[in-house]
């Protein structure tokens, strides 16, 4: 039976529109509801328990816009909070790790994967372990990169910020003759062009949006949940000031973003 109800999405900001459009893509009859979380953006540099608390108010709001599936499209939220949001709640909830950890195993010829982050995903050890979890031998290397958050969320991803930046921080990891780059924070996927010209041809890049949209897609089918797309509907939600939202997302999202809204999920609290 067809299930028309919205998939819900979250990140703390911009990032997560990197997951939303590749599930528009492969599931264009979905209707969809994406949450940036700009009050309390950036999530990288906080507390576990304190992301963890975000998440779970989000999801809870996302549960009362009666979504049939949740998306984590944040690492640093998905290491945080999956395993004890799948435990509390009763909607399906799927991570960006676990997606991510499957396509660099996959694309890896050496057996050496660089995963870059933010300083909370990278202290949670989740790709390490998602990584080994499917393949022992695979060696990872690990490294928060905080600053490049930044430089996409004001737009500079394709700047000579950016490639100053990335050659600082993705220097041992070239180093070590990684083949593979794992794109481990939803808002990387925007510094490819110039990790490009400032590594050319030293990794395989994999970001997770398109595998977690492909495991989305697997999922709706398997519960016999997909929408029979009558009329989707797509809404982006903002819990404080958009100040540059709709610039760096329609960068991001590469065509322009629904109209947003500004909504305060913890007003009542
Ligand atoms: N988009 C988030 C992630 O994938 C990182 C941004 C932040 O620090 O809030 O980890």
């Amino acid at each position: 039976m067809a299930d028309s109800r919205p998939i819900g999405v979250f990140d703390s900001g911009v990032g997560g529109l990197t997951v939303l459009r590749e599930i528009h893509d492969r599931l264009p009859s979905e209707s969809t509801i994406y949450l940036g979380d700009l009050k309390h953006f950036p999530y990288g540099p906080r507390y576990p328990t304190e992301v963890r608390g975000f998440a779970f108010d989000i999801i809870r709001y996302l549960q009362g816009r009666d979504v049939k599936l949740v998306v984590i499209a944040c690492n640093t939220a998905t290491a945080a909070a999956l395993s004890q949001a799948r435990e509390t709640f009763d909607v399906p909830i799927v991570g960006v790790i676990g997606p991510g950890a499957h396509a660099a195993v996959e694309a890896t010829r050496k057996g050496l994967v660089g995963v870059i982050s933010t300083e909370g995903t990278a202290a949670s050890q989740e790709y390490l372990h998602a990584i080994k979890e499917i393949d022992p031998m695979v060696g990872v290397f690990q490294k928060a990169c905080p600053e490049l958050v930044d430089i996409v969320e004001q737009g500079d991803a394709d700047s000579p910020r950016a490639e100053v930046a990335l050659e600082r921080d993705l220097a041992e990891i070239v180093k070590l003759g990684a083949d593979v780059l794992v794109l481990g924070c939803t808002h990387y996927p925007l510094l490819k062009p110039a990790i490009g010209r400032i590594y050319p041809g030293c990794f395989q890049l994999v970001d997770s949006a398109s595998t977690t949209a492909e495991k989305v897609r697997r999922q709706l089918e398997h519960a016999n949940l997909l929408a029979d797309g009558a009329r989707p509907q797509h809404e982006i939600v903002v819990t404080s000031v958009p100040e540059r939202f709709n610039e760096v997302a329609e960068i991001l999202f590469g065509e322009r973003v629904p109209e947003v809204t500004e909504v305060d999920i913890w007003e009542a609290k």
